[in-house]
């Protein structure tokens, strides 16, 4: 069932976390336009998309209205003014601080005034993108799971201004999608980050440290702990990029020596092994 009032989602930013955003927002009934400056990634992101949906139905995971919905019923555009007629729009552009506060001044410009407003970021201040706007009220964070078909949380933060309508309409939304919210202040890196980040930062330092090689590392945690997969598996997963800018937002917010990124990553990032995106990172993955 969809949530009343909104009829229309648009989703900004065709990577690996907008992609999955919108298939579920499509999956789940929502006219969904998915936005891109690039057009190549929104190929790609088609691709992605008609993948995952695929697998999913022939599991018997989703029906055969909900796959097609999603093959056929993504509008796609590489112009922001694509939702200008939405009731949300979720922005899931790269983790860039100055360009997300860009998308927000431009889509309060173009967007209806009781538009909500919301950000996939994994650790940018709610508060401070919302401040970029003239509606801090309708701006919010929904922070998805990678990969966001699979995954069931959402984690849900409210920013300074942000008020309960909007809390209770995003609330309602996610668990139209079929996941569950949890709330998180807005702090940096909310709860998931502040977590799982300085987690793999200290499993790079077993490695740096010479305590275990990547796959001991690894190991031990699915084995020990019953991780689906270990740090450093995930870390590849997730970015090495990614995870350093964690770390730095979360030394840098949180003023504690403990969140200091580990040289080896530091390093990895500025080698260019960033993981499972650039063929590289802990292991080395081909096609
Ligand atoms: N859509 C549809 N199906 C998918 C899929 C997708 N996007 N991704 C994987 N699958 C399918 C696989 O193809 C596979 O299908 P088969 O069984 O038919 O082969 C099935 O799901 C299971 O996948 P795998 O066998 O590869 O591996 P798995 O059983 O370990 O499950 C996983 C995969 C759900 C990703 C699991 O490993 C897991 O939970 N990993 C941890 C993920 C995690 O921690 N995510 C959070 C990252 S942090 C983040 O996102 C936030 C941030 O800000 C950094």
């Amino acid at each position: 069932m969809t949530v009343p009032g909104i009829e229309h989602v648009a989703v900004v930013g065709a990577g690996t976390m907008g992609n999955g955003i919108a298939q579920v927002c499509a999956t789940s009934g929502y006219r969904t336009t998915l936005i891109d400056v690039n057009a190549e990634a929104i190929e790609r992101a088609k691709k992605t998309i008609a993948q995952s949906v695929t697998k999913l139905h022939s599991k018997g995971k989703i029906s055969d209205e909900a796959r097609d919905h999603a093959l056929k019923g993504i509008q796609t555009s590489t112009d922001l003014s694509a939702a200008a007629d939405a009731d949300l729009v979720i922005e899931a552009a790269t983790e860039n601080k100055a360009l997300k506060l860009q998308i927000f001044a431009d889509l309060d410009r173009l967007c209806h005034a009781n538009t909500i407003l919301a950000t996939n970021t994994s650790s940018i201040s709610i508060t401070e993108i919302a401040a970029a706007t003239k509606r801090p009220q309708h701006v919010i964070g929904a922070h998805f799971m990678n990969p966001v078909p699979l995954m069931a949380l959402v984690e849900i933060i409210r920013g300074y201004n942000t008020n309960h309508a909007t809390l209770s309409t995003i609330l309602e939304f996610t668990q139209s999608l079929g996941k569950t919210p949890v709330e998180a202040a807005d702090y940096p890196g909310f709860i998931s980050n502040r977590i799982l980040c300085p987690m793999i930062n200290e499993a790079i330092y077993c490695v740096m440290e010479g305590v275990g090689t990547p796959e001991a590392v690894d190991t031990v945690m699915r084995l020990g702990m019953n991780h689906p997969m270990g740090p450093l598996t995930l870390a590849d997963f997730v970015g090495l990029d990614v995870v350093l800018a964690v770390m730095d937002v979360l030394y840098e917010g949180l003023g504690d020596p403990k969140y200091r990124a580990c040289p080896l990553l530091r390093k990895m990032v500025a080698a260019g092994h960033l993981g499972k995106k650039s063929g590289r990172g802990f292991y080395v993955y081909n096609e």
